[in-house]
Parts: C-alpha cells; sequence; structure tokens
C-alpha cells in the first residue's frame, strides 16, 4: 500500500512569471476585516453596482428552459457571432463577419489567448502602463518582452505618440491599446488613432485593441483603430458584455480579428474551455438586440457620480483628480500626501475603512496615484470621501 508522501510543491517554471490583479487580493482583505466587524467602503472593485438588465435574465432563463445547456460551438453559436459582427459593423464603421468573432468566456480571455498564440519568447509588446496589469502579466508569462509605453497625466492619460514610435522595432510583434483606459479613465482622440497608425505604418505588427468599456464614456467619441485604413486585419478588437451590460458574473466576452486567427484562438478555447455557456450566449444575443436604455441610464449615473466624486477628491489635501472622459474609475495622484501609494492604498483601508487600489499596481508609472471605482452608490462615495478627508486631516501632516 502507498504511504502518504510529503514534499515540496515544485511549479512550472513559467509560474514564478505570472502577475496578478491586485482587486480581488485587496476585496479579500476588505472582506476579512469586515468579519472582523469593520465597516468598509468598496471603492476598489471594477464591476457595475446594477444588476444585469431584466430583458437579459429573463432571455437566459428562457433559454435555459428552451435547453441551452450543452457543449457549443468553441467560437461561440452563429447566432451571437452574427449578432456581434452587426454589432461591431455598426458601432465601429468596418465591415464585419462573423468567421472574424470569437465568442470566449469574458473579455479576459482575449487577451489570454492572444498573448498565448502570438508572443514567442524574446518578442516584444507594447503595453499601456499604468493599465490593465493582466497585459503585462501575460506578456512576462509566455518569456515576451513587457514594453511599457508611460501615459501621461499632463495629456489626461494618453501617451506621446512620439515616445510610442520610438518603442517600436523589428522585435515588436503586439502592441496593446486601451481606450477607455483602466486605471486612468483617459480616452485615445482620433488624432491619436491616426498618429498611432502612422507610427506602425506598414509593419507586420498585431494590435490587440482593448474597448470593454466603449460603451461607457462621458466626454468625446470612441475611436477605434480597426477602422483605419489598412488595419482591419492587424486589429484584435476586444469587447464583451461585463461593463457595458453589467454581466461581470456571466462570464462573456468576444474578440474580433482576422479569420485565420479566430480559427486559432478557437483552438485554444477548445483546449481549455471547450465553450462559453450556452445559455449567455442566447442572453447576450438579447444584450446585443433587445433595448438598450439599461445601458445609457447606466452611463448617465456613473457620470453623475464622476462629477460628484472628482471635485470632491480635489478638496482634499494632497489629492489632486483629474477628469476621467470613459470607464468608471478615477485616478488621482497622492503624491502631495507624501506617502508611498501602497502605503496610502493600505492605510485608507485599515485606518479609514476606505478600499482602493494603489496605482503601483497598475505598474511601475501608476506610483503616485491611487485607483478609486465610482461603482458604488453616491451615498457610499460621499461616506468614501468623508473618511478619506478626516483621516488625512489627522494622519497628514500640513507642511
Ligand atoms: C481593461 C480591461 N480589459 C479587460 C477586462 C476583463 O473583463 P472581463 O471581466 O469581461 O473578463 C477588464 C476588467 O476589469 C478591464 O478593465
Amino acid at each position: 500500500m502507498a504511504r502518504a508522501v510529503q514534499f515540496e510543491l515544485r511549479l512550472a517554471e513559467r509560474m514564478s512569471r505570472l502577475g496578478t490583479e491586485t482587486a480581488f487580493e485587496v476585496l479579500k482583505r476588505a472582506r476579512d476585516l469586515e468579519r472582523q466587524g469593520k465597516d468598509i467602503v468598496h471603492l476598489e472593485i471594477g464591476e457595475p453596482d446594477f444588476a444585469t438588465p431584466p430583458n437579459i435574465v429573463d432571455a437566459a432563463i428562457a433559454a435555459l428552459h428552451a435547453g441551452w445547456t450543452h457543449y457549443g460551438p468553441s467560437a461561440g453559436y452563429p447566432e451571437l457571432r452574427e449578432a456581434i459582427a452587426k454589432e461591431v459593423s455598426r458601432s465601429r464603421r468596418v465591415e464585419v463577419t462573423s468567421d472574424e468573432v470569437v465568442v470566449v468566456p469574458g473579455g479576459k480571455p482575449i487577451i489570454f489567448f492572444s498573448i498565448l498564440a502570438l508572443v514567442n519568447a524574446g518578442d516584444e509588446v507594447i503595453y499601456p502602463n499604468p493599465g490593465f496589469p493582466i497585459y503585462e502579466s501575460m506578456i512576462n508569462y509566455v518569456g515576451g518582452r513587457a514594453v511599457p509605453i508611460r501615459l501621461r497625466e499632463e495629456k489626461d492619460f494618453r501617451f506621446d505618440v512620439d515616445e510610442f514610435a520610438g518603442l517600436i522595432g523589428d522585435r515588436t510583434k503586439l502592441i496593446i491599446l486601451n481606450s477607455p483606459q483602466n486605471p486612468t479613465g483617459g480616452m485615445l482622440s482620433k488624432q491619436d488613432i491616426e498618429q498611432i497608425a502612422d507610427a506602425i505604418g506598414d509593419r507586420e505588427i498585431l494590435l490587440l485593441s482593448d474597448e470593454i468599456y466603449s460603451r461607457l464614456i462621458f466626454d468625446g467619441e470612441h475611436h477605434s483603430i480597426i477602422a483605419e485604413p489598412g488595419f482591419k486585419d492587424r486589429t484584435i478588437l476586444l469587447d464583451g458584455f461585463s461593463k457595458s451590460y453589467a454581466m461581470t458574473g456571466w462570464r462573456i466576452g468576444y474578440g474580433v480579428m482576422r479569420s485565420d486567427l479566430a480559427a486559432q484562438i478557437s483552438r485554444l478555447m477548445t483546449n481549455s474551455n471547450s465553450c462559453t455557456a450556452s445559455f449567455s450566449q442566447m442572453a447576450g444575443v438579447e444584450a446585443l438586440q433587445g433595448e438598450q436604455s439599461s445601458v445609457e441610464r447606466m452611463r448617465q449615473e456613473f457620470q453623475r457620480r464622476r462629477d460628484r466624486v472628482v471635485p470632491g477628491i480635489n478638496r482634499i489635501r494632497g489629492f489632486s483628480a483629474r477628469m476621467p472622459h470613459g470607464a468608471f474609475y478615477v485616478f488621482p495622484n497622492i503624491t502631495g500626501t507624501g506617502l508611498n501609494s501602497k502605503t496610502l492604498a493600505d492605510r485608507l483601508l485599515e485606518e479609514a475603512g476606505v478600499a482602493c487600489l494603489s496605482g503601483a499596481s497598475f505598474g511601475e508609472f501608476g506610483e503616485g496615484y491611487l485607483r478609486l471605482s465610482v461603482a458604488n452608490s453616491m451615498d457610499n462615495l460621499e461616506r468614501a470621501l468623508e473618511r478619506i478627508e478626516h483621516w488625512v486631516s489627522k494622519s497628514i501632516s500640513n507642511d
């Protein structure tokens, strides 16, 4: 009979390069504090605080009763792929066909699969910094070289296109863009997109354009590089249902890309998830084709909160925040407090009862900032502002 054997776990070497998303860790710490009886205002989470619109929930329930409970095609059901192709063709003003669409469980797997499918060890990937931490994590995981393009506060958290052009080289395999942007709320203008396209020219480089916040815009219009002449076949457009339709837990998103790459991403789906949940996909069809007024209502509410939180933050000593133009985050500069981002975020959680994220968890150029999510009620946002202000006046010296 075999004996129980104790031994040290020896992970594959690549696991040491895998990063994380701090939001989930901070949420856990905040919940632990709540279990100890502390009252915490949650500004760390990046998900709408609204319920999924009822027409979408009803469609999912009907789909469950109708038997959409089995495996489906790895790339997604034709009904949904067609609905997505139509929606992207309309919104981005570019002709997209359903064989260029892959449905996956959330927006995140498009990042995971694109990098896994395209980036060899030593290949360079340019990505926004501060930015969604999964980009850097995945580039490192596959042994690629992560090349940050710095987002600049003085440019409303856009990057300098000349600086960007200087980073493109022979080893550049992939460029990641994200607009509207997490964590800064910055947005690329039409002119930025044109200049980025000019800087890339006719090089054989692919772009991963993360547009998951494309329906959450407060000022200006959404522009996608997929619509630039010559860029349709070089762009992987990432979008999904999580943020626009408050469907984070349904796990459904998609990528739009040239059909030969779509076939390869589908192979990765076959090897990992098999397919995206069938009833979630039917709910996705309803989300795209049904009543859209709930999207606009949520957008307006986020804008109302942004308009309240930014002036409130700017009244706090040591904090200064720009108006985000999209998404649902405020990214104040906190260098005036004299504390680094992590220390300030930790102390606000433990001493003021406000959970938010250190800017440094979005990359090296996020140091000196905090990310506050406005995906919480106005009452809770008011409470958070009061608590931060009170804590700063008590704990940070005046000089
Ligand atoms: C920029 C960005 N891309 C992708 C995602 C992933 O979205 P999903 O929950 O649909 O996987 C997020 C979620 O926070 C995000 O902020």
